[in-house]
């Protein structure tokens, strides 16, 4: 057999340790985040004097570090002390209060869920916690489908801090207002990174990631560029792997500019969501914005009725939000006005990843 002749062998892969390149991935500094960092420290701060602690909101887009810089927060708890729990849950995945109290039973060390009731699960979180004290994270929050888990835990434990992260802000305008005004979260945004931030991030995994010198200064620029276009470092990550892929491929011991253009290409097939991928009401929902784009999301829902919808409006505002993470429409958030705070959606042509 010929076929394997031309490639490189086990010893000259261009990757030393291809782990780092997961999304999952914790490095062992996080730049450019150590406000963000600081802030939730100081929030977390008062319970490790014994006191309660505040409560955060964190919004800002996909893949620019904000479940990382939770974990590292976390981390660093962790090795600093014993008396605070720090208790991560993925809304995503846990989406109801009685699969996140399970999780979060889960996290505590304590197994017998099994034939347990919602009340019964808060019961023994409760019991647990309140020994210590406890740092909860809901991440991907705005996924939850009803935030009784959020008014027990504002009620019921003594000593928290409560971090509610998500990609949108005007999640929080639909929270009720009985958990609202117990939670009185103090807010942080993270912004996107500019373009050295973005080098600079994807440079330092490349470190991690592959043999020393392999990576050519013009392909590294040319991912950055598309990281920082995207506004998503995930991205970034995702195109430093392929377009490794790509030279390995080509038995290339150096990254080049080429490869990089062959990993592009390719990203261009899958990243584009297709609108097939929708359900039928949000592709309904989408054409009613389509048709009056920028109006309030309150005058679509209405328009929405009018036109036959039958989702609840929590459940429409959900679909909206839906269209928003695919690109579909954008949500801008207006703070006060004669009816107080609302959000204007905008129908947004679809974009193909060329034309950024
Ligand atoms: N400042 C940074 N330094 C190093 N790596 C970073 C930094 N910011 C983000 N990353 C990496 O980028 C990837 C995406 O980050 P992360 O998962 O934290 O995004 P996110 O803001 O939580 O996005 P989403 O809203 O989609 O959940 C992760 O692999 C993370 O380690
Ligand atoms: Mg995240």
């Amino acid at each position: 057999m010929t076929l394997f002749n031309d490639m490189l062998k086990g010893d000259e892969s261009l990757f030393i340790n291809d782990n780092a390149l997961d999304f999952e991935f914790l490095p062992k500094i996080l730049p450019y985040r150590e406000n963000e960092q600081r802030h939730f420290a100081t929030c977390i701060a008062p319970l490790l004097q014994g006191r309660n602690g505040r409560n955060l909101f964190v919004f800002g887009a996909p893949g620019i570090g904000k479940t990382a810089a939770m974990k590292f927060v976390f981390r660093d708890l962790e090795d600093e002390t014993d008396d605070v729990i720090p208790i991560y849950v993925n809304c995503w995945q846990k989406n109801t209060t009685f699969k996140i109290l399970v999780e979060i039973c889960d996290q505590l060390g304590y197994k017998l869920t099994h034939n347990k009731r919602t009340e019964e699960l808060f019961e023994i979180v409760k019991q647990i916690v309140n020994k210590k004290a406890a740092v909860f994270a809901f991440d991907e929050v705005d996924k939850v489908e009803d935030y009784s888990f959020l008014y027990s835990i504002v009620e019921e434990i003594y000593k928290k801090s409560i971090f509610l992260i998500t990609n949108h802000r005007d999640w929080l305008l639909e929270l009720d207002q009985r958990v609202k005004s117990r939670l009185m979260p103090e807010m942080l945004e993270f912004r996107n990174y500019n373009l050295a931030e973005s080098k600079g991030i994807l440079e330092h995994r490349i470190g991690y990631a592959f043999a020393p010198g392999c990576w050519d200064p013009n392909s590294i620029d040319a991912v950055a560029l598309k990281a920082f276009e995207l506004e998503d470092i995930r991205s970034g990550l995702h195109l430093l792997r392929e377009s490794g892929m790509a030279a390995e491929d080509k038995s290339s011991k150096k990254v080049l500019p080429e490869h990089v253009k062959t990993a592009l290409s390719k990203m261009e097939h899958f990243s584009i969501k297709p609108k097939d991928s929708l359900d039928d009401d949000v592709k309904f929902i989408l054409s009613i914005i389509k048709n009056d784009s920028g109006k309030k999301i309150g005058d679509l829902y209405k328009n929405y009725q009018k036109e036959g919808g039958k989702a609840v409006y929590k459940t429409f505002q959900r679909k909206v939000r839906k269209l928003a993470d695919g690109k579909f429409v954008s949500i801008k958030t207006v703070m006060g006005g004669s009816e107080g705070t609302t959000s204007i959606i905008t129908y947004q042509s679809i974009k193909k990843l060329t034309e950024f």
